[in-house]
């Protein structure tokens, strides 16, 4: 009897959400206002952290601003506080260092109040095939691509419960859901953030916390110098994207409150082909959209991974 009942009662929440799903495809749903609330941008000290900063600045919200690179931070600062009379304050912040992060985080609480924005974004590539990336740099992508993730949201974390009232961006990558060649520690590193967040989504939800929303972003290739000398072979089918253009993207997401953005759309079908299509079908799609050739002329940003453990300073 009690199977009836649940499977009725499931089916009906099931075709209720569906329709509610179509009628947000038609009717965009209002956007969260941001004004006053605590940003919290890890690796904001350039690319897709810097855009998102100066859009949330514009927008009226508090900006704190983390990146283990003290000059690109400062860059930002001076950028955000051109957008007008925006409160924001700047800390070098080594994510991948849980001490660290712990110590930086009880510094914001104190002198800006409690983060209720937490956007986890900083991010590292090593570039390299499997056997070639030393040991002490597979175990930095896990540090700053998803452990530094467990550390800012035990952080900023409480003070949302409490309220029931937050938001978790996190910034994974179309690797996260599909193994790219020549990423493997990365690519590894993304699945791991992104399985944090859907994790942590489903737990606060379950807990009836669900004021406190996620968002999960999965963009493919951007031009903002961390994949440098990486093209795209069809780029009518998998542009490389304009940092600017990502940066609205995921900025409409968090707005719009949507739990997953992947970016551009066409990758949406990868994924779903993934799980439907033989390994190699898979495969030769992947020879045919570069996938085999993506990382060869690999370049990225230079000295980036010796930036990781200069000691920490802040800026107000
Ligand atoms: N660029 C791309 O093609 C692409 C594609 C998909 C996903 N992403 C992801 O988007 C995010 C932003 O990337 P981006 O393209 O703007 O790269 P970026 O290199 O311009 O920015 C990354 C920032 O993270 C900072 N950072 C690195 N290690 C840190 C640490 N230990 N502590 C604090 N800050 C640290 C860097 O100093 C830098 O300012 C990253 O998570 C990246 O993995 C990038």
């Amino acid at each position: 009897m009690n199977v009836i009942v649940d499977t009725i009662i499931f089916l009906g929440k099931f075709l209720y959400y569906f329709l509610e799903s179509l009628v947000y495809k038609i009717i965009p749903k209002n956007k969260k206002k941001v004004s006053g609330e605590i940003v919290l941008i890890t690796g904001a000290g350039s690319g897709l952290g810097r855009l998102l900063a100066i859009h949330f600045a514009k927008l009226g919200a508090i900006l704190v601003l983390w990146d283990i690179n003290q000059e690109g931070n400062m860059e930002t600062f001076r950028l955000v506080k051109e957008t007008g009379d925006v409160k924001v304050f700047a800390y070098k912040c080594d994510c991948s260092n849980r001490q660290e992060v712990y110590r930086v985080a009880g510094q914001v609480r104190k002198e800006v109040g409690d983060v209720t924005i937490l956007i986890n974004n900083a991010g590292i590539v090593t570039g390299k095939p499997f056997l070639d990336i030393p040991d002490h740099l597979v175990e930095k992508s896990f540090l700053v691509n998803a452990f530094a993730h467990f550390w800012t949201c035990k952080a900023f974390l409480p003070a949302m419960i409490k309220l029931n009232r937050g938001h978790l961006v996190c910034i994974s990558s179309v690797a996260g859901l599909v193994g790219i060649k020549g990423l493997s520690d990365y690519s590894a590193s993304k699945f791991a953030a992104l399985g944090f967040a859907e994790s942590l989504f489903l737990e606060l939800t379950m807990q009836k916390k669900t004021e406190i929303k996620t968002t999960i972003v999965c963009p493919y290739l951007m031009k903002t110098g961390m994949f440098d000398g990486c093209t795209s072979k069809y780029s009518f089918l998998l542009p490389s994207l304009e940092p600017e253009y990502v940066a609205k993207k995921v900025l409409d997401a968090i707005l719009e409150e949507r739990v997953y953005i992947i970016i551009p759309k066409f990758a949406y079908v990868a994924l779903i082909l993934k799980q439907i299509i033989s390994t190699k079908m898979m495969i030769a799609l992947g020879e045919y959209l570069g996938a085999d050739t993506f990382m060869a002329s690999f370049k990225g940003r230079e000295k980036a991974n010796e930036l990781q453990s200069e000691p920490e300073r802040k800026h107000q």
